[in-house]
C-alpha cells in the first residue's frame, strides 16, 4: 500500500481545496444537493460525504451531511474511523447492521465515502441499493474533481497569463501596468470583501485580464489623445465581449470570462455589453469596475491627467449608487488609508 503522505498536493492547491469544499462556494452546494438527493433516491433520513482532509491526509472532513449528519459539517476525524474508515482503506462498498458505505474516488484515488443510514430497524441494504449509493458516489467524485482542476488551474494562471497581459499592456504603453495594478487594488478590496479563496483566485484572474480584449481593439484608437467618436466608442467597447470570448475557449476559465465581460456594466443598468443592473451584475466584475476606474483616475492618459487620490476618491463616491455598487465603493474608500500606507497609493500617483 503506498503511504500517501501529507505533501500529497502542494500546500497552496491543498488550502484552496480545502478552503473551497469547506467553507463554502460551488462545491460544497453540489455536495450539499446529492447528499439530499441520496436521501431521497436510497429513502433513507441520513446521509453523509466524508472527504481526506487534503492538507492532512490521516483525517476525513465532513463535507455534507442531511439529517443528523447535518451538525457533523466541517467536523473532522480520523480517517481510520468505523464502516467509513474500512471503505476508505479498501475501496470496496460495505455494509454495517443500518448504514452503507460507498468509495469516493478521484485522480484515481479513493479519496471520500458517500454513506446512508437507515432508522428504520427493520430495512436493510441490499446489493441494488449499494450500486445506487456507487452512482450517486460517482457524482460526487466528478464535482471534487471538478473543483479540484478549477483550483489548480486557478493557481498556476497568474504565470501562464502574465505575458497576454504584457502584450495587451504594450500596445497601449499609456496604460502599461494597468492590469497589474488593477490586479493589486482588485486583490485588496476582494480580501476586505470576505470572498471565498476560489471566488478570490477567479477574481484575481479577471482583474489581472480585464482589458486583454483590448488586442482586438486598433491600436490608434488605444493610443488616441483625443475623445473618440461614436464609432469609435463602440469599436474599444467591445473588448469587453472581445476579451470574454478570448477567456471563455480555455477550459477552467469559463467563470473568469463571465466577470470580464461585464466588468463596464454599471449599477444603474446604463453600462455594456448587456446593461445588466444591480445584483445582476456579478460580484468580482462590480469590484473590478471600481478598481479599474480609480486606477484610470488616478494616471496620466492619453485624453486625460492624473487626478490627485483625494479627487479620484471623491468621484468613486459621486459616482456610487450610479455607476458602481455602492457597497463595493464604500469598501474600496475604507481602505484606502491602509492601501496608501502599503504603497498603493503611490502606484497610483
Ligand atoms: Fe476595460
Amino acid at each position: 500500500v503506498p503511504h500517501e503522505g501529507e505533501d500529497l498536493i502542494p500546500q497552496g492547491r491543498a488550502d484552496a481545496l480545502a478552503d473551497s469544499i469547506v467553507e463554502g462556494g460551488y462545491a460544497s452546494l453540489v455536495l450539499d444537493r446529492l447528499v439530499r438527493q441520496t436521501c431521497q433516491v436510497m429513502d433513507v433520513e441520513e446521509a453523509s460525504i466524508l472527504v481526506r482532509d487534503p492538507t492532512r491526509w490521516e483525517r476525513v472532513i465532513t463535507v455534507a451531511g442531511c439529517g443528523h449528519s447535518a451538525d457533523a459539517v466541517g467536523s473532522r476525524t480520523g480517517a481510520d474511523k468505523g464502516l467509513s474508515g474500512r471503505v476508505l482503506a479498501s475501496g470496496e462498498a460495505g455494509r454495517s447492521e443500518d448504514r452503507a458505505a460507498v468509495p469516493i474516488g478521484w485522480d484515481d484515488r479513493v479519496r471520500g465515502t458517500l454513506t446512508a443510514r437507515l432508522t428504520d430497524p427493520s430495512r436493510r441494504f441490499d446489493k441494488e441499493g449499494l450500486a445506487r449509493l456507487s452512482c450517486l458516489a460517482d457524482t460526487a467524485g466528478a464535482a471534487l474533481q471538478h473543483t479540484e482542476w478549477r483550483a489548480e488551474l486557478l493557481s498556476a494562471l497568474p504565470s501562464a497569463l502574465t505575458n497576454l497581459v504584457e502584450a495587451v499592456d504594450e500596445r497601449d504603453p499609456y496604460t502599461a501596468g494597468h492590469s497589474a495594478a488593477v490586479l493589486e487594488l482588485t486583490a485588496e478590496l476582494g480580501r476586505c470583501m470576505d470572498l471565498k479563496q476560489l471566488d478570490l483566485l477567479e477574481l484575481e484572474a479577471a482583474a489581472l485580464l480585464h482589458d486583454v480584449g483590448k488586442i482586438g481593439v486598433p491600436g490608434r484608437l488605444l493610443r488616441k489623445p483625443a475623445a473618440l467618436d461614436e464609432r469609435e466608442q463602440a469599436l474599444v467597447r467591445r473588448h469587453a465581449v472581445f476579451g470574454a470570448g478570448l477567456l471563455a475557449a480555455v477550459t477552467g476559465l469559463e467563470a473568469v470570462a463571465n466577470i470580464v465581460r461585464f466588468h463596464h456594466e454599471r449599477w444603474d443598468g446604463c453600462g455594456y455589453p448587456d446593461g445588466l443592473a444591480g445584483e445582476q451584475i456579478p460580484m468580482a466584475s462590480r469590484i473590478v469596475a471600481v478598481c479599474d476606474a480609480y486606477h484610470a483616475m488616478t494616471s496620466d492618459r492619453p485624453y486625460s491627467r492624473a487626478l490627485p487620490v483625494e479627487l479620484a476618491r471623491l468621484e468613486l463616491a459621486a459616482c456610487a449608487g450610479s455607476q458602481f455598487d455602492p457597497t463595493v465603493v464604500e469598501c474600496f474608500i475604507d481602505l484606502q488609508p491602509a492601501m496608501e500606507r502599503d504603497g498603493y497609493g503611490l502606484l497610483a500617483a
